[in-house]
């Protein structure tokens, strides 16, 4: 009877392993801004889908200590420099895929397929409306100017962001005269960098300086939340080098791991994403930019009006990243 027993338990296990296909997701994404994605792909799929989530840094050093036997399929997690990070880990396999190449931008992907932007977040220049006259406003390296002297709000240099706009800049400017902006932008610092992206909006709202400089969602997410909506209301968006090579842009976007234990389900969520459906949820739920052409904006994302993005391809910003590293250090950028 035990014998019996045990063998039904087998036999069962071993139809559930054959018929339910799924795909273990690592998203430094919060539960909220992806769950309901992945519940209608599960419905449409027929794919189970399993989610972690956790801060990008811990899901990549996890994916590092799991080494071979990570469940890890789909990596989901934001900024180029982050992504660019994982593979250079070695924690990517490449994907060639049809869909995703038609959907993509081929600056928003890697080359080699290791990952796929699935959204665009921009860096634009904010400015306290009504303080700043947008007509003194012009690029990046306008910034560094001495009429600026101690009026620009931003984080401080050990945040991605602000190393990947570094790198953007190295990348077109080269590292000498980046440098030389850098030396001057932190002179024209505020304050010593302190907080996140939405702590420099809420600092100009409140006097502390003219100018931040923050992603896109941030600001666009401060209209929603009761206790900074005033902040959000303050300031206006400043789309920076609009007559050369636009405004500084990034991507979220997500990566099959190397050891996917469900790299074709991982593939097929993947393509999910990039489906115009997907990308309009997706895009409007995070505050972000779709990437697939013809997917609307959000009603904010529309009130920051249409700009020039870099057209700059984003693997650029990894392989720089060291680089800005050191310009920012050079430069005293705490
Ligand atoms: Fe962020």
């Amino acid at each position: 009877m035990k014998f019996r027993l045990l063998s039904l338990v087998l036999v069962m296990s071993g139809l559930t392993a054959v018929q339910a296909a799924e795909v273990n997701v690592y998203s430094a994404r919060q539960q909220e801004l992806i769950k309901p994605l992945l519940d209608k792909f599960s419905q449409q799929s027929g794919i189970k889908v399993n989610l972690i989530t956790g801060k990008p840094d811990e899901l990549l050093s996890r994916m590092q200590s799991e080494g071979r036997n990570s469940p890890a399929d789909l990596l989901i997690s934001t900024d180029v420099g982050r992504l660019y990070r994982a593979q250079q880990l070695g924690l990517l396999q490449p994907l060639k895929s049809n869909t995703l190449e038609q959907a993509i931008p081929a600056a928003l992907r890697d080359p080699a397929g290791h990952w796929f932007g699935l959204t665009t977040r921009a860096r634009p220049i904010i400015y306290v409306t009504g303080k700043v006259d947008p007509k003194d406003l012009s690029t990046y390296e306008d910034l560094a100017a001495p009429k600026w002297r101690g009026k620009i709000c931003i984080r401080s240099s050990d945040n991605i962001y602000n190393q990947s706009m570094l790198a953007g800049m190295i990348a077109v400017l080269g590292e000498e005269k980046t440098q030389a902006w850098a030396n001057g932008l932190v002179k024209n610092f505020a304050q010593p960098p302190k907080g996140g992206d939405r702590d420099q909006i809420k600092a100009a709202a409140a006097g502390v300086c003219d100018i931040a400089i923050a992603n896109t969602y941030y600001l666009a997410a401060m209209f929603d939340d009761p206790k900074d909506a005033a902040a959000a209301k303050a300031v206006s968006v400043f789309w920076p080098n609009q007559s050369d090579r636009g405004a500084h842009i990034n991507i979220s976007g997500a990566a099959v791991a190397k050891f996917a234990p469900n790299a074709k389900q991982a593939a097929q969520l993947l393509e999910y994403m990039s489906g115009a459906e997907a990308q309009a949820w997706y895009a409007q739920t995070n505050h972000e930019y779709p990437v697939v052409a013809g997917v609307a904006r959000s009603s904010v994302l529309q009130g920051f009006g249409e700009f020039k993005a870099d057209a700059l391809p984003l693997i650029k910003l990894g392989e720089l990243n060291q680089q800005a590293i050191q310009v920012m250090d050079k430069a005293g950028w705490k």
